[in-house]
């Protein structure tokens, strides 16, 4: 018996070795089926003893699941009706009241998600400022910058082709372009203040070097610089001697096992005015559409940016919100659980600055912070994003089971680290194609219900479409929280004409 079983496990871990579909399998075989078992009765196991669907942060096991049925294009449906204790338990839960007469798609257009089908941003990025390299993005949904470094070779690679297939753009991250970006994925270069890839070696930027950059790598379509994240602003990088391969060494420009330091702050501009200094450099000089990516903390430099732009006519294209709630690699608890507002909170504030100068349908609004999650992104669309990006929940896609181990090195499904062993789990074909699906799925979901509110495409859902549910229970109007004036969150009319005919088409 002890021999038939022996033999029976050999197999079992065998077949778990060779098999490409589940990340976990291979990293953990024979004892990785638990996780499976456990998931599988998991609701009447949770009915008697823990916790139910809603609980689990920072994404709800329903989240979760949502998200890996999406990629897989399998039954992202939920039975029954919602187990949300609407009467009692939310404050900010984000009601959308739909239209008498709804939208109907159109015949012809398939009825499930497809990453073919594009779903175009309601704006052309760097078109207000005709940067020569201006364009309409054909997602609305686009992958968040995660670096090579906080995450693996294996998920960059899926990331990129995800995005490829579904015509997303995708963050790069503060890392630097790898060659794991480069898989046909069109890319926004981040830059943060570790300026790498177009750093001097005594690390200060360097122009002719992300010029140079730029020239050799056409499928960077934007730069990005990053002031602040939302789950550490205001606070440096590091990324520890033992994590600094020479192959991160090389494409950093930094040398190979020793402590990797990224400034709390840039050296290449001090103030508002050499921020936009610096943007229209970069713009002019490689053409690109140049944004900034922020947290939201003090107030006055946003009302400081959007007046200085006003008054002197140099812009960022784009401005990316990052939401207090969002998420890191590693970062200090106070820092994720204390530092910088919600995205709720912030992006009312920012998209208010530049709507008082009347910059408003100029900037491309791109928002993150759990926006990968169809309600969230809806109102933050309505309160004027003009882009969502997805960090988190584009990783669920490529296999992490939110097991919050990222700051560790160990992550069990190779998708945050850089070990061999871990990362060889994670197939990135498979994985790719279900980042594209997942990306697929958000697009699908959310022009549903644009058009379930009457409209043909999610811009064009005015605030006033959404309440906030509290635990009263009252609601309240979203426009009327935020303090919204008349026509604001929506694109301007100009493009309200191009996107809805780019939708009739
Ligand atoms: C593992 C990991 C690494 C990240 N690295 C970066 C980074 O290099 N630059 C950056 O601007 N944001 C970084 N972020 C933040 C994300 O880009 C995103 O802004 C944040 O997670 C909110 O989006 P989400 O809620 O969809 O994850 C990282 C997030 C994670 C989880
Ligand atoms: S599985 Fe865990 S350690 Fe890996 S990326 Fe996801 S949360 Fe981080």
């Amino acid at each position: 018996m002890v021999a038939a079983l022996g033999a029976g496990l050999t197999g079992v871990a065998g077949w778990d070795l060779f098999q490409r579909r589940h990340t976990i399998l291979r990293n953990f075989p024979v004892v990785g089926h638990l996780r499976f078992v456990l998931e599988g009765i998991g609701p009447e196991l949770r009915q008697y003893i823990v916790t139910d669907n809603n609980e689990e942060r920072p994404f709800s096991r329903d989240q979760r699941r949502w998200v890996y049925a999406s990629s897989k294009l399998g039954n992202r449906y939920f039975g029954f009706g919602s187990d949300n204790d609407l009467d009692r338990t939310h404050s900010n839960y984000p009601i959308v009241k739909h239209a008498a007469f709804p939208v109907s798609a159109p015949d012809a257009e398939p009825n499930h998600p497809d990453p073919k089908m594009p779903l175009p941003a309601a704006k052309v990025l760097g078109g207000a400022r005709q940067r020569a390299r201006a364009f309409r993005p054909s997602s609305l949904v686009n992958i968040s910058g995660m670096s090579f470094g906080a995450l693996s070779g294996a998920a960059i690679t899926a990331l990129n082709k995800g995005a490829a297939m579904a015509g997303a753009l995708h963050t790069t991250g503060e890392g630097g372009v790898s060659q794991y970006h480069l898989n046909d994925g069109k890319l926004v270069w981040q830059i943060g203040t570790g300026y790498f890839g177009c750093r001097n070696d005594d690390g200060s930027f360097s122009l002719p070097r992300l010029v140079d950059r730029v020239s050799a790598t056409p499928s960077i379509k934007a730069v990005e610089i990053k002031l602040s994240q939302g789950a550490k602003p205001g606070l440096g990088g590091m990324l520890p001697a033992a994590k600094v391969s020479p192959e991160i060494a090389e494409i950093r420009g930094i040398p190979s096992g020793v402590d990797c330091k990224s400034p709390a702050s840039h050296t290449a501009f001090r103030d508002v005015d050499g921020l936009l200094d610096l943007v229209e450099t970069i713009a002019d000089m490689t053409g690109l559409p140049v944004g900034i990516k922020s947290a939201v903390g003090q107030g006055t430099f946003w009302a400081d940016l959007a007046g200085r732009m006003a008054r002197t006519g140099r812009v960022v294209d784009f401005v990316t919100i990052d939401g207090g709630e969002g998420g890191t690699g590693a970062a200090p608890l106070v820092f994720s659980d204390h530092v910088a507002l919600p995205f709720k909170l912030a992006f009312p504030r920012v998209y208010r600055a530049f709507a008082e100068q009347n910059l408003h349908h100029d900037v491309v609004f791109v928002g993150s912070g759990k926006l990968g999650v169809i309600e969230n992104a809806l109102l933050a669309l309505a309160m004027g994003c003009d882009m969502i990006n997805v960090g988190r929940t584009a990783m669920f896609s490529v296999g992490c089971i939110q097991a919050q181990r990222c700051h560790t090195g160990r992550c069990p499904t190779g998708v945050a680290t850089q070990s061999r062993w871990l990362e060889h789990g994670l197939d990135p074909e498979l994985k790719s194609v279900r980042c594209a699906n997942y990306i697929a799925t958000v697009r699908f979901e959310l022009l549903t219900l644009a058009r379930a509110c009457g409209y043909v495409h999610p811009a064009l859902v005015p605030l006033d479409v959404i309440e906030l549910l509290n635990a009263d229970p009252q609601t309240g109007r979203a426009d009327k929280l935020f303090d919204y004036e008349s026509g604001w969150g929506l694109p301007g009319p100009a493009d309200i004409d191009a996107i809805t005919a780019l939708m009739s088409h």
